[in-house]
């Protein structure tokens, strides 16, 4: 069996650099044909576009948090069993200053007299780095700090940063959410001030889009996704809070701006989008959750369904090794169901599945309704390091309780599956999942198209980048 302290021997005798899925981009490049191992089906036909963090240092010094990468755009279009890639740094006007300069200006890589006055002035760089969202056929990248970022559909070229037309005051965050029956998206963003609110947005699949409403917040806070019914807007806000002083201060480490208050508790929000001035609120005992996975309702009661973690302690553990991370990570990641009822303002949890889990996807069509299907990402609970670091395409059968895995091979990594529904699908589960696979031996990326019926089944085909991808976060499907 080769170890890892072995493999690094090797590495080091030959002078090898040891390469890894999360350094920059090598190469950047518009739609150009990549290489198909297998068969891409005939009827998918679209594009995927994924983001993620593509640049790790800034003139030479590593950022201190994955989350601090300038963003990269990636495209995988598929048409007739052909596959074309393109992938990009976004141009963002804060990483096309430091440019100009030739000196980092944000973050924790620039000089205190460079970030201080600019922290004041609340002036931070929009990485664009965590998720895509398409609307009113237009591309734009998002990450939770800042506004959306327009990118072109054809090239992935950066056109800019934009409000909406003055819509946006502050932030839009990196999770809107589709409501089919509403025929729109609906998102949130921060505002951070005297008065700190979450604001909360419509964006119609047709005509202009709109502010709702705002919510108050009585400190700065992280809030990272909500969830949506055919109805209303959702919302945990755990305590997990900015450290604004470190934030105005430019003191890192990055982990460090975020802090759990111990004496805090969850506020839920539940904001009907047709009166939202009229929310209802109450609060419960604290957890925190990155992302959901789907919520509808069910007479005077509202589902929702997420990954809940006890606390933030995994912000300050991603990217380390599961025996350097806090006591309590075998409550984290449980897929869980909430249950609130609107009349009594209580909530309840039932823990779903017992597995480290997250990015939970469905099928488009079933979002805001009852479901049976889910897929996720794993991270195996195994007997070493080396099968811990392998990971796992989950598809969990809400009826049943059974699951389907798909194991990849030693250290390569799925990105959060996402599911394509066959044209002429006749179930929940007729369609395609795909996900953005690093390959540590090769030091390159491909996109596996797997069958979502059968996550037992090989991959149905490998699209090959001739680079590697770095994590990529989020991703959309554009059906052509
Ligand atoms: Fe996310």
């Amino acid at each position: 069996m080769v170890t890892v302290a072995s493999e690094q021997l090797v590495q080091e005798q030959t002078n090898a650099p040891v390469r890894t899925l999360n350094e920059s981009l090598t190469r950047e490049h518009s739609f150009e044909p990549l290489q198909v191992e297998g068969e891409v089906p005939k009827d998918l036909h679209g594009t995927l576009f994924r983001n993620g963090p593509g640049l790790f240092e800034s003139f030479g010094r590593p950022y201190d948090h994955l989350f601090e990468g300038d963003g990269a755009v990636t495209a995988v279009r598929l048409q007739n069993g052909q596959a074309w890639g393109a992938t990009r740094v976004i141009q963002s006007a804060g990483l096309l200053a430091e440019q100009a300069a030739g000196k980092p200006l944000y973050g924790f890589n620039a000089s205190w007299f460079q970030r201080f006055p600019r922290m004041l002035r609340m002036d931070s760089k929009n990485t664009a780095n965590t998720s895509v969202m398409i609307w009113q056929d237009r591309l734009f990248a998002l990450m939770e700090g800042g506004k959306p970022t327009e990118l072109s559909m054809d090239d992935l070229s950066t056109l800019g940063e934009t409000d909406l037309g003055g819509v946006i005051p502050s932030a839009f965050s990196a999770h809107p959410h589709e409501v089919p029956s509403r025929q729109a998206l609906y998102n949130f963003g921060m505002t951070f001030g005297k008065q700190s609110s979450i604001d909360l947005f419509e964006l119609p699949h047709q005509g202009k889009p709109r502010m709702l409403g705002r919510l108050p917040v009585s400190s700065p806070i992280m809030l990272h996704d909500f969830m949506v019914t055919e109805n209303y807007m959702v919302f945990f806000v755990s305590p997990a809070k900015v450290s604004i002083w470190r934030a105005m201060l430019g003191i890192g480490p990055f982990d460090k701006l975020f802090y759990w208050d111990k004496k805090g508790c969850v506020d839920v929000w539940v904001v009907p989008m047709d009166q939202p001035d009229e929310p209802i609120h109450f609060q419960t005992d604290p957890f925190f959750q990155f992302h959901f996975a789907n919520g509808y309702e069910k007479g005077d009661e509202i589902i929702i369904d997420y990954v809940r973690y006890p606390d933030l302690g995994v912000l300050e553990a991603l990217g380390k090794e599961p025996d350097e991370r806090p006591a309590n990570q075998g409550e984290w990641a449980k897929l869980t169901r909430a249950v609130l009822n609107l009349k009594t303002k209580t909530l309840t949890h039932e823990r779903m599945w017992n597995e480290i889990c997250d990015f939970p996807m469905i099928h488009p069509h079933r979002l805001t309704q009852t479901y049976r299907y889910m897929w996720l990402t794993t991270e195996p609970d195994g007997q070493d390091d080396q099968e811990r670091k392998v990971n796992e395409i989950v598809k969990l059968d809400l009826e049943t309780g059974r699951d389907q895995r798909y194991m990849f091979g030693r250290g390569q990594n799925p990105s959060e599956p996402v599911f394509v529904a066959r044209r002429d699908g006749s179930s929940e589960d007729d369609g395609y999942i795909l996900t953005m696979v690093y390959e540590p031996s090769l030091h390159q990326s491909y996109l596996a198209v797997m069958d979502a019926r059968d996550m037992e089944r090989e991959p149905l085909a490998k699209v090959w980048f001739d680079h590697h991808i770095p994590t990529t976060f989020h991703g959309r499907w554009v059906a052509a």
